[in-house]
Parts: C-alpha cells; structure tokens; sequence
C-alpha cells in the first residue's frame, strides 16, 4: 500500500465523525488520501458540492496527507485522472454491503488499476447516518456527538436556518 494514491469518495453532505475517522485511518494506511465529494445520482444534497469539500477541508486540517476536492463524473475515471491504486469506503453494517459491493465491481470493470478497499466502521459510529444528522438539526436537537466539533455550527446554522 506504500506509495499508493488513495481515495476516499462520498456524498459527506454532511461530512459525520464516522467518516472522518474513516479518512484518518485511510491517512494511516497510504501516503496520499484525496478526499473527493461526489455527485450520488439516488441523493439529493442539501449542501453545494462546495460548501462539503468546505466542512471536509475544515474537519480534516490537521491530517497532513489528506486534501479535498469535488468531481461531477465517474470515479473510475477520476482515478485514473489522480493514478489512484485504491478507493477507499467504510462499511456500517450488512445493509451497506450490497450497495458497495455492486459498485466497487462496477468500478472495477471501468477502471482494472483501481482496488477497492473496505474499513469497517469503528462501532460507535455503526449507526451514524448524514441523512440523520441533518433530520436531527433541522428538528433543533443536538448533533455534537455525530459531526466534528470544528463544523458544528456551520452545519447547525445552515440546516435550522430553514426553519425561521
Ligand atoms: O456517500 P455515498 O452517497 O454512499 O457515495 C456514493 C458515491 C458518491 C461514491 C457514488 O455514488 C459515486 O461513485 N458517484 C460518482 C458517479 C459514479 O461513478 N457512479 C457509478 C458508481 S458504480
């Protein structure tokens, strides 16, 4: 895994503690992570492309190997654009596990030179959604134990603005 380009895409809308301790621990395990928010056709975001690459580069400032980007097209053709030799995702739970299982094959066929890695999620976090994050902010209730501390109240601001 040394001196392999790795990436770590999503939807982060927002980015959750789940997901940034799935970065820290792709971090540890390439030289490089570039973390790349992307466009899920089945989603419908809340927060611009920009506003998460935003939170993200805020959230994950201190990882000295990490930096964020967006891109609005298929990921097999973004690494191979970066020379990426792995994508890295989490894996909450069994009902993940199809879903990703379907696209890392399809992204396998698209782009051969790019592996697949899976890190099951630290188990405090095996519940955390970003869709429930943002029902729970915009209802008013707490969201401290579920994004980092850092983007808390740009995320609390945005999502319970719409509400006033
Ligand atoms: O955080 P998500 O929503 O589970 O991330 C899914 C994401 C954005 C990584 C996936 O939808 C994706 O790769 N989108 C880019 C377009 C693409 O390559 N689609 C084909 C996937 S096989």
């Amino acid at each position: 895994m040394k001196n392999t380009i790795a990436i770590c895409p999503g939807s982060f809308d927002p980015v959750t503690v789940g997901h940034l301790d799935i970065i820290k621990r792709a971090a540890g395990m390439f030289n490089k992570v570039i973390v790349v928010v992307m466009t899920n056709a089945s989603k419908h975001p809340k927060f611009t492309a920009e506003e998460r690459v935003r939170m993200i580069s805020i959230a994950a400032a201190d990882i000295p190997n990490v930096t964020v980007e967006s891109y609005d097209g298929l990921l097999a053709d973004y690494a191979a654009l970066k020379g990426a030799g792995a994508i890295v995702k989490g894996l909450r739970a069994m009902s993940d596990f199809e879903y990703e299982f379907q696209m890392a094959l399809t992204n396998k066929k698209l782009n051969p030179n790019v592996e697949t890695v899976f890190l099951t999620t630290n188990v405090e976090y095996m519940y955390l959604s970003s869709s429930m994050v943002k029902e729970i902010a915009s209802m008013g209730a707490d969201i401290s134990d579920f994004v980092p501390e850092q983007i808390h109240d740009i995320i609390v601001e945005r999502l319970t603005s719409e509400r006033k």
